[in-house]
């Protein structure tokens, strides 16, 4: 009987639940996903409490994806190298932090898009946030040739470039010289918040220099085609969805608990059902 659970803030409108349940359905294993909803000022205090639950591990949202860490025993790799958790595991040593972010956008992307990964292709990435560090970091080490990050602040693109090691080169810019540089990319990454319910008339950029065929990807997922992707479909590019991502993160955690290996695949039109209800 697994016990599992999500903590963040506000986290009502979570789609984990559902997602996670349909894994324990599809593994045919036992267990609870409670939402563990934890209000600001009393963090440190009901982490404490989190650790008497007995837990055999939760998920992080925001905004506790780097303030969990001081109450975690040892970090994986990618969490390390990122400051940022999404996924625990009670284990013999204690807490164990995961973040499965960035591994589950860029599966995600080759489930759909497999022909993206090779030495010459090239991505763009928008936006410096958490999310972008997540992926940044998984897509340097997919195959592809390079990343490139823009950003309406260009400072924060530069320090992700330069905090995160990646084995190929990467240069940073502003949303509008990312504009003119549109046709130069195979892939085209919006990691920002613009365009989320209820700004859903907001696009970041104008897509208009993009070229046929170019894969266009947006981690928002409510709406689940946003404005972005929807200019992008009408200039002819292939799209690569926001909900395609939560799905494979979740995925990848619910195999760091159970050591199960679960699919995707079989859930995504279910899930698509599910998405358009809420
Ligand atoms: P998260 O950790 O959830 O990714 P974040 O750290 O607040 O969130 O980062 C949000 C990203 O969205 C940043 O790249 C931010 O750009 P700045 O670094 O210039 O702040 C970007 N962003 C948010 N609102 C934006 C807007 N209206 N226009 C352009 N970029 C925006």
């Amino acid at each position: 009987m697994y016990k599992l659970g999500l903590i963040g803030y506000p986290i009502g409108h979570s789609l984990s639940p559902w997602i996670h349940n349909q894994l324990m359905e599809q593994q045919g294993i036992e267990g609870s996903y409670e939402l563990l909803e934890i209000q600001p000022d009393v963090f440190d205090e009901k982490m404490n409490f989190l650790k008497e639950k007995d837990l055999h591990g939760f998920n992080v949202t925001v905004p506790y994806k780097e303030k969990v860490i001081p109450h975690l025993d040892a970090l994986d790799e990618s969490a390390r190298q990122l400051g940022a958790v999404n996924t625990v595991k009670h284990t013999s040593k204690g807490w164990t932090g995961y973040n499965t972010d960035g591994t589950g956008f860029v599966h995600s992307l080759n489930n759909r898009y497999p022909d993206l990964f090779h030495d010459q292709s090239k991505a763009l990435l928008i936006g410096s946030g958490g999310a972008a560090r997540g992926i940044y970091a998984a897509l340097t080490r997919s195959g592809v040739d390079t990343v490139d990050v823009a950003n309406r602040t260009v400072k924060r693109a530069e320090e992700l470039i330069e905090q995160i090691p990646a084995s190929s080169s990467s240069k940073s810019m502003t949303l509008e010289e990312a504009y003119e540089k549109l046709a130069d990319y195979d892939l085209i990454v919006q990691t920002t918040t613009v365009g989320m319910n209820p700004d859903n008339h907001k696009v970041i950029l104008s897509l208009d220099h993009l070229t046929k065929g170019t894969v266009v990807s947006d981690i928002v997922y409510r709406p689940m085609k946003t404005k972005f992707l929807i200019e992008a479909e009408n200039l002819g590019a292939r799209l690569h969805y926001g909900h395609e991502m939560l799905l494979q993160q979740a995925v990848y955690a619910f195999q760091i608990w159970t050591n199960t290996n679960p699919e995707a695949m079989p859930l995504l039109e279910k899930f698509e059902q599910k998405l358009k209800g809420v």
